[in-house]
């Protein structure tokens, strides 16, 4: 185990079964449609890709980075985009897919957005929801896991840029984002 993670909350193959069963469900619902999948950068793409690799259905992919205004480690709900995507939208059956939804700002904002050119229809796929910590009212079609309000990093979700690749979904040790 990494020396700054606490525990291990989310162990890799516990996370690979949920993506595997996420993705048999997408893919039923979306049989005989082609899908466009919009993956947020950063810390969306690792979940992004182990999903993309179980869904069967025929689907592109795109990217988008957004990042929020305000202190670092806190949603303002005000967001600036860093990297759109390539192409329209407009009649394509788009799911965003998100690492974690927290106050779901990110995730309001982003549906709005996309919804504004026009998909036939708009899904979406989050890894983790942490409910505790929700400021508004935001619909998930496909969740993973509902998580305790831990500060959680690993498979692609980061402190201070550090430790997105470790394969776990791992709770830091709180000295570490503390700084005491
Ligand atoms: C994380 C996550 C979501 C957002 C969720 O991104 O990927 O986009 O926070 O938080 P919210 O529900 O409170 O809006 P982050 O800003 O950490 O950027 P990253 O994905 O590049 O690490």
């Amino acid at each position: 185990m990494h020396p700054d993670v606490a525990s291990v909350l989310l162990d890799e193959a516990t996370i690979a079964a949920k993506v595997r069963e996420m993705a048999a469900r997408i893919s039923a619902d979306y049989r005989a449609q082609d899908l466009m999948v919009v993956g947020i950068l950063k810390g969306g793409t690792i979940f992004c890709a182990d999903l993309l690799r179980c869904i069967t259905v025929n689907c592109t992919l795109d990217f988008m980075a957004i990042s929020s205004y305000g202190a670092a480690s806190k949603s303002t709900g005000v967001h600036r985009i860093n990297l759109d995507l390539e192409g329209p939208l407009l009649g394509r059956n788009v799911l965003l897919v998100e690492d974690i939804v927290d106050t779901g700002l990110t995730l309001r904002f982003l549906k709005e957005y996309l919804m504004q050119r026009n998909p036939a229809s708009l899904r979406v796929a989050v890894l983790l929801d942490k409910p505790s910590r929700r400021q508004v009212d935001v619909q998930v079609d496909y969740k993973g896991f509902e998580i305790p309000d831990e500060f959680v990093v690993g498979y692609g979700l980061d402190f201070a840029s550090k430790y997105r690749n470790l394969p776990d979904i791992c709770i830091l040790k709180s000295e570490i984002y503390s700084g005491k």
